[in-house]
């Protein structure tokens, strides 16, 4: 008997519905005959979207929900925002840190995601939140698995002992190294940085995830150290550029010849337009530049590209609750794919690219694959980014964590009351 039996689930890019069965935490192939479909638990998918977890690929843990602590961005800008955590992160401490994080993660499960890769500042002697992230990271291990970059948000080479703190991130648990070259000091020191991140990943056989050409600087031009040091260590594919937003204003032959390049070592994108929406040509004046990294020309050469939130209610973007499918409704505007293939790419930008990324092994809906699903409350990819449809279960390993009881809205429509649910209704 089957532990659990989904029937009428509609997945990615199928247009019939389909069953799947769970054993042991695990999908495995239908088994055939009416009898050997007998399930301990049975769920009506009801013709739903059904995709595996959504993957979080790129947030910032460490300063969730420090949105007006000291005091509010008012300008909205990036360099108010860096003022105001230069504030904030005089008090944190462990408890601090847990209490904030293990809060956004019930968020995150809520929302579907169940892997979660965070960049947390280890620019400290301390490391407190690298910590305190190790903790939490044990203690949740059962409910959403999570990744930790050491991330050196005010530089490696341009901070006291950087390159001793790198290191020592890495020792104490780190699964991926992080740096931000276009913010050193010199030209120079960024990429010092770049080669130092890529060399102590391989020495301790980590995954690279680099803040890379996070400006509209046109002159900002780490990525191609990035790629060239990936493929002179052999690192291609386990090497990751997160932003690149000064991609948007290179030149075209220069864009061009750097994307044959990215693919050329293996590098996975991660791209944020939420924060990058916002923080993003602050210093031109009218056409204001999106200042966005260059998504089309990446996948359309090959490239995993995949999606991120970045920060949720922090001095840098105040708003967000931790929804994947929230960003990927705005990258639908912002970065234009509103294509009918563009739009089923946003829904692989949350969940299988970003599971490339993050280097997940039995993730998928393929028999053997682990049995980590989303049910969203809308029956194709194109609704649920366009209501941002409500996760009506989210299953891990076979068992539902979360569910979402969908509002029901009622309008009164000429002396009777009538539901709302936002799809056309069918003629005939
Ligand atoms: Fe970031």
């Amino acid at each position: 008997m089957l532990d659990l039996l989904i029937t009428n689930a509609r997945l990615p890019r199928s247009t019939s519905p389909t069953s799947l069965a769970i054993e042991a935490g695990r999908i495995v192939p239908l088994p055939a005959g009416r009898e050997a479909l007998d399930a301990r638990e049975r769920i009506d998918a009801a013709g739903k979207l059904l995709t595996p977890a959504l993957v979080e690929p790129h947030i910032h843990l460490d300063a969730v929900l420090t949105v007006g602590q000291p005091r509010h961005n008012l300008s909205g800008s990036l360099f108010e925002g860096i003022a105001i955590w230069g504030e904030r992160v005089k008090d944190l401490d462990a408890d601090d840190v847990r209490r904030r994080v293990a809060q956004v993660l019930r968020w995150q499960v809520a929302n579907g995601v169940l892997f979660v890769r965070s960049h947390v500042d280890v620019c400290d002697p301390r490391l407190t939140a690298l910590r305190a992230l190790l903790d939490v990271k044990r203690e949740f291990a059962d409910r959403i698995t999570l990744q930790l970059v050491a991330f050196p948000q005010q530089g490696i080479q341009s901070f006291p002992n950087g390159e001793a703190l790198m290191r020592q991130a890495v020792e104490l648990g780190a699964d991926v190294v992080g740096a931000i070259p276009h913010f050193e000091l010199t030209r120079e020191y960024g990429e010092q940085s770049v080669k130092f991140a890529v060399g102590l990943a391989q020495e301790f056989n980590r995954q690279v995830d680099i803040h890379c050409d996070e400006t509209d600087d046109e002159h900002s031009r780490f990525l191609e150290v990035l790629a060239a040091e990936t493929i002179r260590l052999n690192m291609q594919g386990r090497v990751t550029a997160s932003h690149t937003t000064a991609m948007h204003s290179y030149n075209n032959a220069y864009a061009g010849r750097l994307i044959v390049n990215v693919r050329r070592a293996g590098l996975h994108m991660v791209t944020n337009p939420l924060d990058n929406a916002v923080l993003q040509g602050r210093f031109d004046h009218y056409p204001i530049r999106r200042g966005h990294t260059r998504i089309k020309e990446l996948l359309a050469a090959g490239v995993n590209v995949c999606l991120g939130h970045d920060s949720v209610m922090d001095p840098w973007y105040p708003l967000g609750k931790a929804d994947p499918l929230q960003a990927a409704f705005v990258l639908a505007h912002y970065g234009q794919m509103s294509g009918y293939e563009e739009i089923r790419t946003l829904i692989d930008m949350i969940t299988v690219n970003g599971a490339k990324t993050l280097g997940l092994t039995d993730y998928g809906l393929e028999p053997g694959c682990r049995a980590d699903l989303v049910l969203f409350d809308a029956p194709s990819e194109g609704d649920a980014v366009r209501l941002i449809a409500p996760r009506r279960l989210v299953i891990r390993a076979g068992t539902v964590v979360a569910r979402t009881e969908p509002a029901r809205q009622v309008v009164t429509w000429q002396g009777k009351e009538e539901p709302v649910d936002y799809m056309p209704a069918r003629s005939g």
